[in-house]
């Protein structure tokens, strides 16, 4: 079944915590955390004390999306405030698979996420040693912008790779994501789908989540 991790980076930050139990209530299966320094994307959010306090509010898997330099120096942290999943950008490090060691040794499930024009051989060498490949099908930084249809080919693909490869890695695919183009994601291969502003958005979060289930079919 396909999950849903909503984006909190659209969510009311004045009532966090509401919001993600409200969120979970409504049948959240992640709480995704986008953690962006100013410097590998434009824009600046939040940090490990973030992940902290939610990890108290939460029994949800907190799926730590880190678009910031040097994500290395900063895996221990997230690790211990609670993060369940800790994604880095492939062009964010200049040694990709030290990013992901580092995320493993703190007994965290790595994930590894490439920009729409990055292509998929990058992960070539990565693919066995990680949970998760989060396909951005818009350039990271902001919440609410438009789906970048490429990334439906490249979905496609990697899940032939994973197929054919026998692994168990997850695809999450982020940004642009709404009702309208789910059904179209979820078939080229995403098993998790990211939705910020659709989501928070909506007002009735449960109700969401009943018709982008129907949407979806499962
Ligand atoms: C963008 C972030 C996304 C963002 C998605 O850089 O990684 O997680 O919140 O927001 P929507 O769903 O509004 O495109
Ligand atoms: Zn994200």
């Amino acid at each position: 079944m396909t999950r849903i991790a909503p984006s909190i980076l659209s969510a009311d930050f004045m009532r966090l915590g509401d919001e993600i139990r409200a969120a979970e209530e409504a049948g959240a299966e992640l709480v995704h955390v986008d953690v962006m320094d100013g410097h590998f994307v434009p824009n600046i959010t939040i940090g490990p004390m973030f992940v902290e306090g939610i990890r108290k509010i939460t029994k949800l898997p907190i799926d730590v999306h880190l678009m910031i330099s040097d994500p290395d120096k900063y895996a221990h942290d997230f690790a211990s405030a609670g993060s369940d999943y800790i994604t880095v950008h492939a062009e964010a490090t200049t040694h990709l698979h030290r990013s992901v060691q580092c995320i493993k040794e703190e007994g965290v499930k790595a994930g590894v996420s490439l920009n729409p024009a990055t292509p998929l051989c990058s992960l070539d060498y990565i693919l066995s040693d990680i949970e998760l490949v989060l396909i951005m099908s818009v350039n990271p930084g902001f919440g609410g912008q438009k789906f970048i249809p490429s990334a439906l080919e490249k979905i496609r693909k990697l899940k032939d790779t994973i197929t054919e490869r026998n692994f168990s890695v997850l695809i999450e695919v982020d940004g642009g994501v709404k009702i309208e183009n789910a059904a179209k994601i979820t078939r080229a291969g995403a098993d998790i789908l990211v939705m910020g502003s659709a989501f928070f958005g909506s007002g009735d979060y449960s109700a969401f989540i009943k018709k982008l289930r129907e949407e979806l079919g499962k």
